[in-house]
């Protein structure tokens, strides 16, 4: 007996009407619901699934996707998170064959649903871009934070299961951060520090989401915010502790009237410093530089060519630049591809550096991201975190220089 209130379609669906994967969908969900107290099922305007990476799925997963692919169809549009390789240049990045042929397996089932294989943690950057206030199931926390709290969209942070689910039925469980009393902002955080390079954005996040954990940070004192630092400030908080949805005053629609909250957090200069020397481990040779952690913008690939051209990647050192193939294609109408891989730099698409099989690869690695720094630590790296200028400097140079 469940307590969550279905429509007669939703019943229909739950007792097998429109086949096994809408069947299993709607067992995961109205489970969900229950757990959660839901009281009844919200239609979604788009869904992001996370879990695509064979390296995280293995034979079982891939199993899990084929059974549901046999007739699961998306009713909604529906992006998917990067894979565990290039799928056009896998064997550029040293990917092998073995893998190749797995990834390739997941990434059919997928196609077979009916899922737009964009494999990207940026969907709202290639046309996955939802309303104020709409209703989304996404996973990939960096982009379920960035559409809460950029967007004014509304998502729990979903496991690739729940968010597959999601699409096959075209609705979620109602609660959570789909609820007016849970997006209330419990702490004040008030920034004193000044964020002068990219990668403060992720120093940032690291303070707040360690300061705020398990909260939601109403944030003043940002003076100007640009896409690609909220992009990786949203990584960061998130990876780092905080809830998946904050408000930044000046950034998240309707956020201007700053309220009451008794709780107050103040960042200084020096927590910066401390995060980044808590980001840092002690490494000057460095074997990989890879950015794009979220998925670099068009923006951040004009800035790498322009900072790399000319130049060459240092032997014994690898550049990666992990974007989505929507931008590589525009990069390559501008030229950048061809300067940065003259250079000696890898396009990533597809994938990134958390996802993709390198642990045992790489002992070292810079990125401009916090959050990449904590998952390549998982992948048994030292890391670095620096600007775009620093790690460009540590691809042509082969060392981390400050
Ligand atoms: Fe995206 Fe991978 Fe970073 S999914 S946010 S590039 S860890």
């Amino acid at each position: 007996m469940i307590s969550m209130e279905l429509t007669k379609q939703e019943q229909a669906m739950l007792d097998g009407k429109e086949g096994y994967a809408v069947r299993k969908s709607m067992e995961i969900l109205v489970a969900l619901g229950e757990i959660f107290g839901a009281k009844d099922l919200i239609k979604v305007g788009s869904v992001q699934v996370a879990g695509v990476s064979y390296h995280n799925l293995g034979d079982a997963g891939l199993e899990f996707l084929n059974e549901l692919a046999v007739d699961g169809r998306v009713k909604v549009l529906t992006t998917l998170n990067p894979a565990g390789m290039d799928l056009e240049n896998w064997q550029q990045l040293g990917i092998s064959p073995e893998f190749a042929e797995k990834q390739n397996l997941v990434i059919d089932a997928f196609k077979r649903m009916g899922i737009i294989i964009s494999c990207t943690c940026t969907p709202y950057l290639i046309g996955n871009l939802p309303l104020y206030g709409e209703h989304l199931a996404w996973s990939e926390s960096s982009a379920v934070t960035f559409a809460n709290s950029v967007l004014g969209a509304r998502t729990n942070r979903e496991g690739g299961p729940s968010a597959l689910a999601a699409a096959f039925v075209g609705k979620t469980p109602n609660y959570g951060l789909h609820l007016d009393e849970n997006r209330v902002p419990d702490v004040h955080v008030q920034v004193n520090a000044e964020l002068t390079k990219l990668s403060d954005w992720g120093a940032l996040g690291y303070v707040i989401g360690r300061k705020a954990e398990n909260k939601i940070p109403y944030i003043t004192g940002i003076k100007t915010a640009e896409l690609d630092e909220l992009k990786s400030f949203c990584a960061s908080v998130v990876t780092y502790g905080a809830k998946p949805l904050f408000y930044m005053k000046g950034v998240t629609p309707g956020a201007e009237q700053q309220p009451q909250i008794k709780d107050k957090v103040v960042i200084e200069q020096s927590d910066l410093k401390n995060a980044y020397d808590s980001i840092n481990d002690d490494v000057s040779e460095i074997e990989l530089v890879c950015v794009g952690c979220p998925h670099c913008s068009i923006k951040e690939i004009s800035e790498i060519a322009e900072l790399v051209k000319g130049k060459k990647v240092a032997q014994g050192t690898e550049f990666w630049i992990a974007t989505s193939r929507s931008a590589k294609h525009l990069s390559d109408q501008r030229g950048y591809t061809a300067v940065i891989e003259a250079a000696g730099g890898k396009f990533a698409c597809d994938t990134c550096m958390a996802v993709a099989p390198l642990k045992g690869r790489f002992k070292s690695l810079a990125t401009t991201s916090a959050k990449g720094c904590f998952y390549s630590r998982q992948n048994l790296m030292k890391t670095k975190m620096g600007s775009m200028k620093e790690c460009v400097e540590a691809a042509v140079t082969g060392k981390w220089n400050s």
